[in-house]
């Protein structure tokens, strides 16, 4: 009998820990650690243990992640990202996140990433031009990498949807970029507010 004393996260974590120890290059490392991630996705445990996640809420402007996971030496967090009910019809920010790298995993159900280009040279207060480069529905098991100050949305299209994001640090202590594209107003404010959960709420 094999008694698997490791779930899903422990083998995520391993798994990315080594690849922090070789590979150094940032994005190398972010490209290369896709893989790892998509096989956590793929993991009917996690699927499973995602219907009893709680939803996140927004309060106060600020968005929510479940957070299952900071590494104490590496600094890299695993989040999760939940939309239910009352996400629905209601439209995200356009967003950056600052200087970290992120994996964003679909885990369950379906939304529409959004990605824009920055037109303008940043050299004006509270003002950005952005242009909306692609807009595609992605489903389960997607992974979407994104970059130091890359500009982009998430948005619900009617049905609960969970992510499980990897975030090179854990957001919510610093200021993230804001865009509205309809005034080119810029402005900029403290990412998710962080919410401990265990990924598998029965351990
Ligand atoms: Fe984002």
């Amino acid at each position: 009998m094999v008694i698997q004393t490791q779930n899903a996260l422990d083998r995520f974590v391993t798994k990315a820990r080594e690849l922090f120890e070789k590979e150094t290059d940032l994005d190398k490392r972010w490209n290369a650690l896709a893989p790892a991630l998509a096989e956590l996705l793929a993991d009917p445990t996690v699927i499973e243990a995602s219907k009893h996640w709680p939803d996140c809420v927004p309060a106060d402007g600020r968005a929510e992640n479940l957070l299952f996971y900071e590494d104490p030496d590496y600094g890299f967090a695993v989040n999760g990202l939940t939309k239910g009910a009352a996400r629905q019809g209601v439209p995200s920010r356009i967003h950056d996140h600052a200087h970290i790298y992120t994996l964003y995993g679909v885990l369950d159900g379906h939304e529409r990433i959004e990605r824009y280009e920055r037109l303008d040279d940043g050299s004006k207060p509270d003002y950005a031009e952005i242009r909306l480069v692609s807009n595609n529905m992605v489903e389960p098991g997607e992974i979407d990498l994104v970059g130091p100050y890359e500009i982009h949305t998430e948005n619900t299209v009617g049905e609960r949807t969970v992510a499980v994001i990897i975030r090179s640090e854990k957001s919510g202590g610093f200021n993230q970029g804001r865009y509205i594209p309809e005034t080119n107003q810029y402005y900029e404010s403290l990412g998710p507010r962080q919410t401990p959960v265990k990924m598998f709420p029965s351990n």
